[in-house]
């Protein structure tokens, strides 16, 4: 008999490693294993042997059961592949499979841009106030010197809402300029990140929808000379590098003088690269002296107090750090582009 039990495990091993599907294997578990299977059926016969046999022969059919149970447990699991995270006494755990690898989530560009000027800035005693993207145009562009039928408008073409009168998704952060000084007054040193709209026909270069970062410090006698060594430690801060800029006079009707801040090319260190059009500088910020109406319209004296402005693509900024050359990546949801970061 303890031959026929031997023959009866092996024969079982067999077929359950035969096994193709759930079906197939809970049948043999029957077959095997159930209320008058063929184990049942032997260990029936125990009362034939001998007092000396008994016991032997109850211990191997106590481990054949065993074993075999575990086996079906095991093949269970295989061919039903439990689900990460399940504990089930059956689950199949193989120790030499590689482990299972969780997808993490990680930031995106914007945000690892985003978070290091924020530092920056932070440093420097700037506060971090993000606005509404749904804004007044009063926010948008009257409070910042650029009056309905001003031709400014045409620059930024932007998307108006319907059944909401003279509401507008934000063109620019410059839309915080007037609402931070209502409400902190003067002193006042702030930086804007935020999501802003424009109604373009999108190119590698131009998207409706990017991010900029926008600066104000208002305070006794600020000059540009307090405007260059911020944007100097600004950009030193995310190239990890001195870089050069260069103003040139630009038009932008809150600001009086009003500059282009051209950024040394830090692609090709200056030299003339496809980046910077072979130029070796890069248009990168808009700025200036805040108008005196602008100052006024924030509810303050422009005979006492001054400040500058400053406003970016952040979208730009992070292109120029991690040569990227189409703009429309950052939105895509293309994971090939995001998974880089
Ligand atoms: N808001 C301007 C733009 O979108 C940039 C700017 C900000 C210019 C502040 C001057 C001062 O182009």
């Amino acid at each position: 008999m303890l031959n026929e039990l031997k023959k009866l495990k092996d024969q079982a091993i067999k077929e359950i490693q035969k096994s193709k599907a759930l079906d197939q294997l809970r049948g043999l578990e029957v077959k095997y294993l159930g209320r008058k299977g063929e184990l049942t059926k032997l260990l029936r016969r125990v009362k034939d042997l001998t007092i000396e046999e008994k016991p032997k022969f109850g211990q191997l059919a106590n481990e054949v059961k065993q074993e075999l149970s575990r086996l079906f447990l095991d093949f269970k699991d295989r061919l039903e592949p439990s689900t990460p995270g399940s504990s089930g006494a059956g689950e199949y755990l193989d120790l030499t499979l590689p482990g299972r690898r969780y997808l993490q989530g990680h930031l995106h560009p914007h945000t690892l841009i985003q978070y290091q000027l924020e530092e920056i800035f932070s440093n420097m005693g700037f506060l971090v106030l993000e606005g509404p993207e749904l804004e007044s145009e009063y926010y948008n562009f009257e409070s910042l010197n650029v009056p309905p039928a001003h031709p400014a408008r045409d620059i930024q073409d932007t998307f108006f809402i319907k059944d909401k009168a003279n509401q507008v998704l934000r063109t620019q952060t410059s839309n915080q300029q007037v609402r931070v000084m209502e409400k902190y007054g003067a002193p006042l040193r702030a930086v804007f990140p935020g999501r802003v709209f424009r109604n373009e026909a999108t190119d590698s270069s131009h998207e409706t929808t990017f991010y900029q970062w926008e600066g104000l410090m208002i305070d006794k006698d600020i000059s540009i000379a307090h405007l260059i060594s911020t944007m100097k430690t600004m950009l030193k801060g995310i190239f990890k590098q001195e870089v050069a800029v260069r103003l040139r006079p630009g038009y932008f009707p809150f600001v009086e003088p009003g500059f282009e801040v051209d950024v040394s090319c830090v692609i090709c260190q200056g030299k003339g690269c496809t980046v910077c059009k072979k130029s070796g500088w890069v248009e990168m910020i808009g700025s200036g002296l805040v108008h005196p109406s602008v100052l006024r319209a924030g509810g303050l004296n422009p005979e006492k107090y001054s400040g500058f402005a400053f406003g970016m693509g952040l979208t730009r900024l992070a292109m120029m750090k991690y040569g990227i050359d189409d703009i429309r990546l950052f939105l895509s949801g293309d994971l090939r582009f995001l998974n880089q970061f």
